[in-house]
């Protein structure tokens, strides 16, 4: 095992843009030839021609890819679908109605596996609930979701699925801030009609520098929040960052578990007291969020999503300062050019480019160390699954036998926390590689939870007697 290599490592290699102004006269127009000097490994410039004047008011990728043709040629491959054995992504057919026109969708993560829908009874997310796919798909499929059917859905949700720093620039008159708030309690068609693509250049590069940039106010704020956390005020992500701090930052302002506060569906990342679980636990409690209540139990419940970027903090690739785009945007060679891999998508589809200009293993041998590390993960999500679903079985069964709401207090407690927690780690992306024993010390505490739920409701509800439905044998999931 190599340490990582110099480029990749913290601090070094800060990006130097060095514009040549060599104007070019072209017919009409002027086309000058822009040099970017990047530390790469071995190429010390990269030149690029610039062919259009970009500014920060183009989402159409197709603009940029004018002057940057290699990586709009990878970013327009975030269509392909490709499966790894626990990863990336599978297409499978849809009839198109007026409704939904996709020919194509992602697989149901509820047929998969129909104890989720337990979980989230009472919820949206039990009505659909899919694998993610690539880049390309985020518009269309958070458009077309059932969700979108089930429940009244606000702007505030275009913020991780579409192009919006123009939008955002455009309603807040310069000010993104203002945009972001503009957007946010629109109803989701409305604000839907402020936006064309989905993510594009212009949401993680600067258009003048090509600098990576922070474009989501949620987290400017959240990532503030969580400095000031750590004893560090009025952090400014876009000054106060380095380079190899952005290139995690920018997936961490979506990949991220986030909730809507207040009547103005602002959108609010749990980070005050911390990133680990139980303190994005205690950050949420504190605000009081609720977000549906449980169809079966009656508990004041949360909900977590793909917390990657919480995941990833707390394994040792972020302990080693290994950031996303190490990973998931490695260099890969195009001619004599070294470019980022702007085709984003899981590193077991290129283990070379990802891992072996670190790890010195074979290819087979770190796709297994990777399976062996997400099969164990998922053998301890479906203790854990199940000892959930026995919770909700016995609060039910409490509850249809008259039981009182004082009775159930604790019970409901310990689902509303062990439920978020396991629907964290279920939520989580990479099945376990991210953090992989700090996610299964995750499961062990929900699990215990969940059997403390049980214990509690033995306990309390004296006054009636309960059918306590005999618990159901483990349910094998072999796939996934
Ligand atoms: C050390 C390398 C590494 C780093 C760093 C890393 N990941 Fe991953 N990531 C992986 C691996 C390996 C998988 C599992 C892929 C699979 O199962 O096919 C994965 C899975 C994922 C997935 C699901 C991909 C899929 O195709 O199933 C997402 C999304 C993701 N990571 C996002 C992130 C984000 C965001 C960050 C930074 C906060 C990050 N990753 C950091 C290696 C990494
Ligand atoms: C903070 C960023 C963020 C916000 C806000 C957000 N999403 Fe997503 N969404 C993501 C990411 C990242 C993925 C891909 C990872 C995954 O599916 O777990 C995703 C995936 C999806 C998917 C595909 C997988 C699935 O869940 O079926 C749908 C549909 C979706 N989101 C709908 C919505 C809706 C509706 C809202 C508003 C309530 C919303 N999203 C708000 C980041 C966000
Ligand atoms: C603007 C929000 C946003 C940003 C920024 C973002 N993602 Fe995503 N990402 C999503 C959404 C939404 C999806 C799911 C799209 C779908 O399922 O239709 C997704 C899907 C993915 C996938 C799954 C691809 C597949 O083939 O299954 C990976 C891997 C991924 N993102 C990694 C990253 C990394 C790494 C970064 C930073 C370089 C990043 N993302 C930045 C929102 C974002
Ligand atoms: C999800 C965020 C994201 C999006 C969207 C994105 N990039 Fe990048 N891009 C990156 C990252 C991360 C790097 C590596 C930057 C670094 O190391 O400083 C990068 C690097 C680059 C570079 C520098 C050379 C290289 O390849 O490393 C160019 C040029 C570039 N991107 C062009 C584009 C173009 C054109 C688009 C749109 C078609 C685009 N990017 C979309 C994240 C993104
Ligand atoms: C930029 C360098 C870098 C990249 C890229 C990288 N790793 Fe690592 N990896 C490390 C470092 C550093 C450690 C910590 C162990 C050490 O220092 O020897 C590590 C540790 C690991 C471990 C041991 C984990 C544990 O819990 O002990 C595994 C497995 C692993 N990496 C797999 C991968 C895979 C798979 C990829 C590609 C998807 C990858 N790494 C990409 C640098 C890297």
């Amino acid at each position: 095992m190599a340490t990582p290599n110099a480029p990749h490592s913290p601090g070094k290699g800060r990006l130097l843009v060095v514009i040549a102004a060599i104007a070019i006269a072209a017919g009409a127009g002027i086309a000058a030839l822009l040099v970017n000097i990047f530390e790469h490994k071995q190429e010390a410039k990269t030149p690029f021609f610039q062919v259009t004047a970009l500014n920060d008011t183009i989402d159409d990728p197709a603009v940029w890819g004018q002057n940057f043709p290699l990586q709009y040629d990878r970013y327009k491959m975030t269509t392909d679908m490709e499966r790894t054995r626990f990863g990336g992504s599978e297409g499978v057919p849809h009839s198109p109605t007026e409704a939904d026109p996709r020919t194509v969708v992602a697989r149901s993560k509820l047929e998969l596996d129909p104890r989720l829908k337990t979980m989230w009874a009472g919820y949206s997310f039990a009505a659909d609930y899919r694998e993610k796919r690539g880049h390309a798909y985020m518009l269309e499929d958070q458009v077309f979701t059932e969700r979108q059917r089930v429940a009244k859905q606000p702007g505030t949700c275009l913020n991780c699925h579409a192009s919006l720093y123009p939008t955002y620039m455009k309603l807040g008159n310069g000010d993104i801030t203002k945009g972001f708030e503009a957007i946010n309690h629109m109803p989701y068609a409305d604000a839907r009609k402020q936006v064309t693509h989905p993510i594009s250049c212009v949401d993680c590069h600067d258009a003048k520098t090509m600098n990576l940039r922070i474009s989501r106010p949620a987290f400017i704020e959240g990532i503030r929040a969580l400095k000031a956390s750590q004893g560090v005020k009025d952090y400014d992500v876009n000054r106060d960052a380095s380079r190899q701090e952005m290139r995690t930052y920018v997936c961490a302002q979506c990949h991220v578990t986030y909730y809507f506060r207040g009547a103005d569906k602002r959108l609010t990342f749990p980070w005050p007291k911390g990133l680990k679980l139980d303190q994005i636990v205690a950050s949420e409690n504190e605000d009081n969020v609720v977000e549906w209540t449980h169809k079966e139990t009656g508990a004041p419940m949360m909900k977590a999503r793909h917390p990657e970027f919480e995941t990833w903090s707390q394994g040792i690739h972020a302990r080693s300062g290994v950031a996303c785009a190490d990973c998931h945007m490695p260099y890969v060679r195009e001619g004599a050019m070294k470019i980022s891999d702007h085709n984003v998508r899981s590193p077991l589809l290129n283990v070379n480019a990802s891992c072996q200009g670190c790890h010195r293993w074979s290819e087979t041998e770190m796709k297994s160390r990777v399976e062996e590390i997400q099969t164990r993960f998922v053998e301890t999500r479906n203790v854990a699954m199940n000892a959930l679903v026995d919770l909700i079985g016995d609060l039910k069964a409490a509850k249809d036998a008259g039981a009182t709401d004082e009775e159930l207090a604790a019970a409901r407690k310990l689902q509303r926390d062990a439920g978020f927690m396991i629907d964290f780690l279920v939520s989580e992306n990479s099945m376990g590689f991210h953090a992989d024993q700090y996610s299964v010390k995750s499961f062990a505490e929900a699990i215990n939870m969940c059997r403390e739920g049980q214990l509690a409701l033995r306990r309390d509800v004296k006054t009636r007697a309960v059918n306590y439905a005999p618990q159901p044998s483990a349910t094998p999931v072999t796939s996934h």
